[in-house]
């Protein structure tokens, strides 16, 4: 079945990142409104495009002639039914909250054309909680961006427990002609791919030190520069707010079980408030022009073989529970996390079976269970990796 034709395009909230999504689909030739609260709101996003498409501009990478056009595709607004009257996609970026989102879809669904899809950019929350408030469940789906929309290509489409088939396609559709990279989640299930990866992957580094086994720099070292991560993980802990992961955390710890329990460091860092880089303090301090200064000899093969055993472990989870494919994991973590190689590919090159055997020591020795090795990664270490032993490479 071919998807659907997209002409017009409505963004709910013009903040970080409905300005970016707005521009990103204006510079695709779409028509857009773009809608928040507040008219100082929708203004200051609107302010923010053309800033941003000056400087694409400028830089050479886009004519100024497309710029100008771009912007004019772009009709900032309060009305909401002015909004969405006319469109065959909404993407939603309002906050990051249940009861906000599903105060929005009611209210959408009074102005909306029957046959729109209706897509999320949530980070975090439940796709199928999110539709059952729509009068379209299957016509709904996740549309995750990455942060910021414009240079970043990576777009998980999430599959919700009603979404139809033809939606999803439409909307993977939609996302590459953007200029953007789908990646399919099959199954809603917390953080999808990149912070399902991601933010246990902190976790685990901020074990690494609570329980005295590693130090800060020596975890940010093996992680930069052995494992060959775009940046540390404290490092990127920082960057996205401690609140934000723990957050995370706890809901995977919900949803998915006891292996994800923050570590004592990440609960002691929100206890005291210490955010990361927008409270000035976090793992590292960034007072007075200071930030994360990570050594390049200070890792260690002991952290290197236990970041990439925890990495494994959830890889398998994701393909034993039919969220994903190693294949679409790995591209998943090398478009939206900046990955040299994506981590099943690297769990591969290091061997699954040492990784095994190091989840199965931790295990015994600690009984804590986010070493208990999954069944995707025993299966995927039976067969002699995830990608297979016989690859081509
Ligand atoms: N910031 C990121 O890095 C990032 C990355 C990927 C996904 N997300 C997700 O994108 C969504 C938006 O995040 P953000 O960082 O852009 O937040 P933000 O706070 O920067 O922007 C949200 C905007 O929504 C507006 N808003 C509130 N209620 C509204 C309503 N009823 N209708 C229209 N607009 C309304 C707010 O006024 C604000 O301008 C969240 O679900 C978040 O999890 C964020």
């Amino acid at each position: 079945m071919e998807p659907e034709e997209i002409e017009t395009l409505a963004v709910l909230g013009a903040g970080s990142m409905g300005h970016g999504i707005a521009e990103v689909a204006a510079l695709a030739g779409y028509e857009v409104t773009l809608r928040d609260i507040e008219r100082e709101f929708v203004e200051d996003g609107y302010e923010q495009i053309v800033w941003s498409l000056e400087k694409l501009a400028d830089g050479g990478r886009i004519e100024e002639a497309e710029a100008e056009a771009a912007q004019d595709r772009i009709t900032p607004l309060v009305d909401l039914e002015a909004a969405v009257e006319g469109a065959d996609v909404v993407v939603e970026a309002v906050p990051e909250r249940m009861d906000v989102k599903k105060e929005v879809y009611t209210e959408v669904e009074e102005y909306l054309p029957e046959g729109a899809i209706v897509a999320s950019n949530t980070s975090s929350l439940s796709i199928t909680e999110l539709s059952e408030v729509t009068d379209r469940p299957g016509r709904f789906c996740g549309m995750h961006f990455f942060n910021p929309p414009v240079r970043m290509e990576l777009v998980e489409v999430i599959s919700g427990a009603h979404t139809e088939e033809a939606t999803l396609e439409t909307v993977e559709a939609f996302a590459e002609s953007l200029g953007k990279t789908p990646v399919r989640v099959r199954k809603d299930s917390p953080g999808f791919i990149v912070n399902r990866v991601l933010v246990p992957l902190m976790n685990e580094a901020s074990y690494l030190v609570s329980d005295d086994e590693a130090t800060v720099e020596a975890v940010d070292s093996t992680a930069k520069f052995d494992v060959g991560l775009p940046m540390g993980l404290f490092e990127l802990a920082d960057l996205t707010g401690n609140d934000v992961n723990h957050s995370v955390l706890e809901y995977m710890h919900e949803v998915l079980g006891e292996a994800y329990e923050p570590a004592p460091l990440l609960e002691a860092k929100v206890e005291n408030g210490e955010l990361g880089k927008k409270t000035g303090t976090g793992f590292y301090e960034y007072e007075d022009g200071q930030g994360a200064e990570i050594p390049a000899d200070a890792g260690s093969d002991g952290v290197e073989r236990r970041l990439l055993a925890a990495m494994a472990n959830e890889v398998g989870k994701l393909v034993a529970d039919d969220v994903s494919t190693p294949d679409d994991i790995d591209r998943a973590m090398l478009l939206g996390a900046g990955f040299p190689e994506g981590p099943a590919r690297m769990a591969d090159d290091h061997g699954l079976v040492d990784l095994v055997d190091l989840l199965e020591e931790q295990y015994e020795a600690t009984g804590h269970p986010r070493f208990e090795v999954g069944e995707g990664l025993r299966e995927a270490a039976d067969r002699g990796g995830f990608h297979g032993t016989d690859d081509g490479r």
